[in-house]
This record gives C-alpha cells, structure tokens and sequence, in this order.
C-alpha cells in the first residue's frame, strides 16, 4: 500500500493514519511530525520551519521535499507508505511523482477525507496533542492513552491560526484534487462521521475489506 492522504488540516489524516499503521503495518510519513520533531530537537531545518509553522503557512518547498525523500529511502518505507501532509501543493505532488517514478514504485491512489470547514475548526480548537508520541485526542484528555504522555495544544490550533491554514488548504492543496483525478487516482471518503466508519470507508475504497 502506497497512498497519500488529502484533506483539510483536522480532517482526520493522522487519526485514520495510525489505525492503518497499527493494521498493516506500513510507515506513517507525516510530514508535520516529522517538522514538529525538528523544531522540538532545535535543528537548522527546525528553526527554519518554525515561524511559518507557527504562522499556519507552509514551510518551503525546497525543505519539506528533501525531508520526504529522505524518510522514503528508510527501511520501513519500502514495506509501504502513508503519507500524511505531503504533497500540499502542486511543485510537492510533481516532485514525488519524479521521486516515485524514478525509484519504480507506483502510488496506489490519493485518499481524499471531506470534511466541512465548520467542523474542521470545532475539531482543531478542541484538540490536545502528545507531547512524547504525537497521538491526538480530544480536550479532556489528560494522558496520553497511548504512551501515558502529556497532552498539549499546538501552537497552529489556536483560532486565529486555524483560518489561516484553512485558506492556506484552499488556495495552495485543494488543486490536488484535481490533480490526482486527472491520474485517476483519487478516492474519497466522507470524514464527517464518527471514526471507525470513516476507517471502513477507508479500507473498502482501498480495497483492504
Ligand atoms: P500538519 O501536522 O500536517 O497539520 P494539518 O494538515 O493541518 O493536519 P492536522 O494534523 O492538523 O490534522 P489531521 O487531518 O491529521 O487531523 P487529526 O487526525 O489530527 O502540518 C502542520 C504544519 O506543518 C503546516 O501548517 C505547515 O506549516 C507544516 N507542513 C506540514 N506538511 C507540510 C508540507 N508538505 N509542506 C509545507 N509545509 C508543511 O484530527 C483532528 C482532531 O479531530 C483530533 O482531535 C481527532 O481526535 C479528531 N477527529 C479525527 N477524526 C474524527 C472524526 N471522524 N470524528 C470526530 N473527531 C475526529
Ligand atoms: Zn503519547
């Protein structure tokens, strides 16, 4: 299974990633944990990363790209993959096309998760991450159930930046639902229903039940 993950920021990328992780064991590449690491550990690219982050703008192409193909070469990877967060833009979507092809490796399909903005910001304003994982869950969630971490709100999930990474969707990722329509491959999934129908729905479109 070699997929990407298209949607909104809250639409349920990372929940739908991990089930399928903990399922099928392929590797979770979400481009977001694996910035969020780097601005945690304070390397270059963490620093660079940073202030767009925290803006809820995107981080240079340039950064972000060699990060996925870097992260594509580990062991894991070849197993398969889930990108979460990555392509989120044209120039990202013909870069991995180039990186695939080159390597021969075919991408299974584009899985889009519709969700409505007014949801999508209901959900980020009321969600706590794990500091130590990365697991997300709802507000009132104290530890994570995952590892026993704490929780946290991230930065971007307050109000004022969640509008700003909804344009950001609008205007630089949503093109790429044309884009891999025009490769026949997008699939979608209705993401407004509680999770473990959204992961059957999931799986049927991935042909995995
Ligand atoms: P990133 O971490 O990728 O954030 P995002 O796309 O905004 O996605 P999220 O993690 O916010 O949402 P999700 O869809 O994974 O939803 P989740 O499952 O957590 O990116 C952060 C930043 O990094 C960007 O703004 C940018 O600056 C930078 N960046 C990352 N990739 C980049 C790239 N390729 N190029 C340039 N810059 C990049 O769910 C959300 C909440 O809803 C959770 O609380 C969850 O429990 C809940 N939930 C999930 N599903 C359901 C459901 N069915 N019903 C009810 N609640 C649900
Ligand atoms: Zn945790």
């Amino acid at each position: 299974m070699n997929i990407v993950l298209l949607g909104a920021p809250g639409a349920g990328k990372g929940t739908q990633a991990q089930m399928l992780v903990r399922d099928y064991g392929v590797a979770h590449i979400s481009t977001g944990d694996l910035l969020r690491a780097a601005v945690k550990a304070g390397t270059k690219l963490g620093k660079q990363a940073k202030e767009y982050m925290d803006a809820g703008a995107l981080v240079p192409d340039k950064l972000v790209i060699d990060l996925v193909k870097e992260r594509l070469e580990e062991d894991d990877a070849k197993r398969g993959f889930i990108l979460d967060g990555f392509p989120r833009n044209t120039a990202q979507a013909v870069s991995l096309d180039s990186e695939l092809s080159s390597a021969g490796i075919e991408l299974d399909g584009a899985l889009l998760i519709d969700v409505a903005s007014d949801v999508i910001v209901k959900r980020l304003s009321s969600r706590r991450t794990c500091r130590s994982c990365g697991y997300t869950a709802p507000a009132g969630t104290e530890k994570c159930p995952r590892c026993g971490g704490e929780m946290y709100q991230r930065d971007d999930d307050k109000p004022e930046t969640i509008q700003h990474r909804l344009d950001t969707y609008q205007s630089q990722t949503a093109p790429l639902i044309e884009y891999y329509g025009g490769q026949d491959k997008l699939l979608k999934v209705d993401g407004d229903r509680p999770v473990d129908e959204v992961y059957a729905d999931v799986k049927r479109e991935l042909h995995l039940s």
